[in-house]
């Protein structure tokens, strides 16, 4: 995968993203911007991205109609507000967007996610091209048109769906990733890795290049993500018949845990331990093979290595799960895995839910260092 892999998806009618990963795949904007629209382009970004690859991004923009001047987000989930996204949108109008104009996201998930509800509220909404800086934003949170900002009662609670007109993957972006980063975005990476069988069957010739951030284990591991996002959401667009929920996996636990640490831990470490969990619970309930269900757990132990969870961090997440955003009146639901690449959606309770992290808990005992 030395060169850039492309595809295309409709994830609804009318709607069209093209995606393309590879090293040096930002090349490809000057071309591609002015087809999805010619009038002035916008870059949404962070002053932690940009310092760091804002250069690289303006050299392949130099033909294009792009403001040079990013319009710059404070770093991480604080992007994700209200008042940030209004001064998003008092300085699209005043810079002079217009209907044939557009906004690019340059950073990781956070940027993605308020840049994009920018975009889609602009004038009604302007297109979005998705350029993803972490591993998360790359492998998942860019492709599939979820936007949103934070609210104090909780995460993501206001938002749009505004599928992006295109998603380009630089892997050498990723390269100056934190290590932490990086595992966290892994954890989305090796989900992907159970839903779809292909890519459970490619992992072993991955995994060791995943671990350390190889570029060209890297491009197929976000392309292969990408593919099994879009295969879904295309089946899926507008999350009516339940087959998106499968993405879901590992998450009930992981953001009940994320928020009761209070971020203490990330993201992907939270789910990382939510995949363990849900693996105990598959061989339980849906005949998932312990020993196929034991060597997932070593790939999550080995690529995400969720640190060890401390009563503190641990404290008050099970009261979490009931305010978990997906959940409904017919109580919780859990994604499970009876085999690689076949999920299956399960009514669950809190407590199968906590015994089953609690026997992850007890037989895993990850390398990391703890975070309390
Ligand atoms: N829209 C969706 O479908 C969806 C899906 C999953 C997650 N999300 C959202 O994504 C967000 C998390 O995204 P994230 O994990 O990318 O976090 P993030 O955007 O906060 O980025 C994490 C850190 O990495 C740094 N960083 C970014 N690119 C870098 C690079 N190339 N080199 C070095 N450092 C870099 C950032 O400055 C930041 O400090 C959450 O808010 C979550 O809700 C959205
Ligand atoms: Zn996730």
């Amino acid at each position: 995968l030395s060169k850039l892999a492309i595809f295309r998806f409709r994830p609804a009618a009318e709607t069209v993203t093209d995606v393309a990963v590879g090293r040096d795949a930002l090349r490809l904007l000057d071309a591609r911007l002015p087809r999805i629209a010619k009038g002035r382009w916008f870059v949404v970004s962070s002053g932690a991205v940009f310092e760091r690859h804002g250069d690289r991004f303006l050299k392949a923009v130099l033909r294009s109609n792009v403001d040079p001047s990013p319009l710059l987000v404070p770093d991480g989930e604080k992007a994700k507000s209200w008042p940030v996204l209004g001064r998003l949108l008092l300085e699209l109008t005043r810079r002079g967007l217009k209907r044939d104009g557009g906004v690019i996201a340059f950073g990781g998930g956070t940027v993605g996610d308020v840049g994009g509800l920018a975009a889609s509220l602009a004038l009604r909404g302007v297109p979005i091209v998705q350029v993803p800086t972490t591993l998360l934003a790359a492998s998942d949170s860019a492709l599939g048109g979820k936007t949103a900002v934070d609210l104090p009662a909780g995460k993501n609670l206001v938002g749009t769906v505004h599928h992006p007109r295109l998603v380009l993957v630089d892997t050498a972006l990723l390269q100056t990733l934190p290590e932490r980063v990086l595992r966290s975005g892994l954890a989305e990476v090796v989900k992907s890795s159970f839903l779809d069988l292909a890519f459970h069957r490619a992992f072993p010739r991955l995994e060791e290049g995943l671990a350390m951030g190889k570029p060209d284990a890297l491009a197929e591991g976000v392309l292969r993500s990408l593919r099994m996002k879009a295969r879904v959401v295309a089946g899926d667009p507008l999350e009516r018949t339940g087959a998106r929920f499968a993405l879901n996996l590992g998450h009930t636990v992981g953001h009940a845990l994320e928020t009761a640490s209070k971020h203490a831990l990330t993201h992907g470490e939270a789910v990382g331990w939510g995949l363990l969990a849900m693996l105990e619970l598959s061989v339980a309930r849906v005949g998932l093979d312990p020993a196929v269900a034991e060597r997932l757990s070593e790939r999550v132990v080995r690529l995400v290595a969720p640190p060890r969870l401390t009563p503190r961090t641990l404290s008050g997440w099970v009261e979490r799960l009931a305010s978990d955003k997906k959940s409904d009146q017919r109580g919780l639901r859990a994604v499970l895995l009876a085999e690689p690449g076949r999920a299956v959606t399960l009514q669950v309770t809190a407590g199968d839910l906590e015994g089953s992290l609690a026997r992850a808990l007890r037989k895993s005992m990850p390398a990391g260092p703890s975070r309390s």
